[in-house]
């Protein structure tokens, strides 16, 4: 795999080796560092931005080769364009500096500019944005293939005023980052490597930071009554796990909040069958738990203080001779029938048997699921906006917020007794599907007949977590959605 870059965080000094990016707005005043590298080769940096008609906009670069005056490899000018930079201003930033540097052994990232110092946390989210933007799923491309040339990580050395702070509160963000490519990671894998037992075996692997983590098989599953999802695996020769993740960094006797994700490490659709064209993407298909086994890794690896559990159905959705039927009524865990009509409508299935589990055994002070559930919601919101569904107006609010502040955005959509009544079945108590309008809509009515009372938010990440338009921070097909904006969400609403 493509080495993470190493990061290192330095007072603000004139660099001599290497590659030095500096920060330029549109007024093409350059800070205290720049000027002095710009005295040194006798205004070659003011030259080169007057012969390149360079106008500093946000993210735009200028490379400078070999300047004179100092032993630098380059002189790379990043644009910061003219107005007051935002958290997700400063992430890109960094995707926009790492694209620069990608392939070099060594950088020096000025965080100065000419109108004052830029703050710790800035400086963090910069790092942040390198980091998101260095990450490349290569593992499977060979060495005599098409695999970049392997070579030594970029040693990148973040200079700012407050260095200190700065490293200290990437030590926070670094962790948030992992969390996010490991849920990268475990989207961009193919099925045929990360089966529901492999998956469990990673959520397992988060007892190495603190975690405690128990799986559920089989058997356990039936014990359960976890019919629901039972019926979605059944056509598959690989079985079904539950994982559940639970950390206690909050007060003793706190009731946990609760992360919920959908698992299908393969969606053919099962009987109801998908069409070839695309069906390679429902390897993906697991982006909900990717996400919250992403946020377990940060939440824990951070340390936050409240107490949380993680939660993933994991099952293979098949067509076999073993396979559910359209037709077919199961009985979930709540004691509700489930007329099966369409038995790509899996996803539902799965949450609603995990969702009366974790509501019943932990009684959380709220749910939230995380589920690439309808092609819907990429109709509704495409790849720019998660589609949420709530029964709380405050949790939606505090979504939007940190939507906001992390850009990873949601949008809500509604829910009313009306969407309800479009999933009652004539043979059981409901059915899976609501017919052709409102699929999003319905999808998530489903899920509330399983949160009785509980705070819940349903987050439909369809559009968001996979085959996401490539930006400064991501380059791969697997984005991470949803790590970032829970631990946002955890960090300013939950924790003690
Ligand atoms: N996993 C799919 C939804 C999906 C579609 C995710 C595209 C990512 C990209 C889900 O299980 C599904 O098949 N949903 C059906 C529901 C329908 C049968 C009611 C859909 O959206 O078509
Ligand atoms: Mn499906
Ligand atoms: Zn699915």
């Amino acid at each position: 795999m493509t080495q993470s870059p190493v990061f290192n965080f330095h007072p603000l000094t004139a660099p001599k080796k290497g590659n030095a990016v500096l920060l330029i707005g549109k007024d093409l005043e350059l800070g205290s560092i720049g000027r002095t590298l710009d005295e040194a080769s006798d205004g070659a940096v003011g030259r080169a931005i007057k012969a390149a008609d360079f106008k500093g906009e946000l993210n735009k670069t200028l490379v400078l080769l070999a300047p004179s005056g100092s032993e630098l490899d380059r002189i790379i000018l990043l644009g910061i364009g003219d107005d007051e930079l935002s958290e997700t201003d400063w992430l890109h930033l960094g995707g926009a500096a790492m694209a620069a540097v990608k392939g070099f052994e060594k950088a020096s990232l000025i965080l100065d500019l000419a109108k004052g110092d830029v703050s710790a946390a800035s400086a963090s989210l910069f790092t942040m944005g390198m980091k998101l933007r260095a990450y490349d799923f290569d593992k499977y491309k060979t060495e005599k293939g098409k695999k970049p040339e392997e070579k030594p990580a970029l040693s990148a050395v973040i200079q700012v005023a407050e260095y200190e702070a700065a490293q200290e509160a990437w030590q926070r963000d670094a962790v948030v980052s992992d969390g996010t490519l490991l849920a990268r990671d475990l989207v961009n894998e193919p099925a045929n490597v990360l089966g529901p037992e492999e998956f469990a075996a990673k959520a397992k692997a988060l007892e190495e930071l603190g975690a405690e983590v128990e799986i559920l098989e089989q058997a356990e599953l039936e014990a359960q009554d976890m019919w629901a999802l039972l019926g979605v695996a059944q056509g598959s020769v690989r079985g079904p796990r539950v994982a559940v993740i639970k950390w206690n960094g909050g007060k003793e006797g706190d009731a946990p909040i609760a992360f919920i994700g959908k698992g299908v490490v393969f969606d053919t659709g099962g009987i109801s069958i998908k069409p070839a064209g695309g069906m390679e993407d429902m390897k993906g298909d697991m982006g909900g738990a990717a996400a919250v086994t992403g946020l377990m890794h940060a939440l824990v690896a951070r340390k936050a203080k409240v107490n949380v559990i993680g939660a993933i159905g994991l099952v293979e959705n098949m067509p076999d001779g073993n396979a559910q039927r359209p037709g077919d009524i199961v009985t979930s865990k709540s004691g509700q029938t489930i007329e099966v009509i369409n038995t790509d409508a899996e996803g539902r299935l799965v949450l609603a048997d995990v969702l009366t589990y974790i509501k019943e055994t932990y009684e959380p002070r709220f749910m939230i699921d995380l589920a690439t559930l309808t092609g819907a919601v990429l109709v509704a919101l495409g790849n720019q906006n998660a589609g949420i569904f709530s029964n709380s107006d405050e949790m939606c609010a505090q979504l939007s917020s940190a939507g906001e502040a992390t850009g990873e955005t949601v949008w809500r959509l509604p829910l009313s007794k009306e969407y309800d009544k479009m999933i009652d079945s004539t043979f059981a108590d409901m059915k899976n599907t609501g017919g052709r309008w409102a699929g999003s809509i319905t999808a998530a009515q489903f899920l509330k007949r399983f949160v009785g009372e509980t705070d819940w938010v349903h987050i439909d990440v369809a559009g968001t977590a996979m085959g996401s338009p490539k930006n400064e921070i991501n380059q791969s097909w697997a984005s991470g959605y949803g790590v970032r904006l829970l631990d946002r969400l955890v960090a300013d609403n939950y924790e003690a």
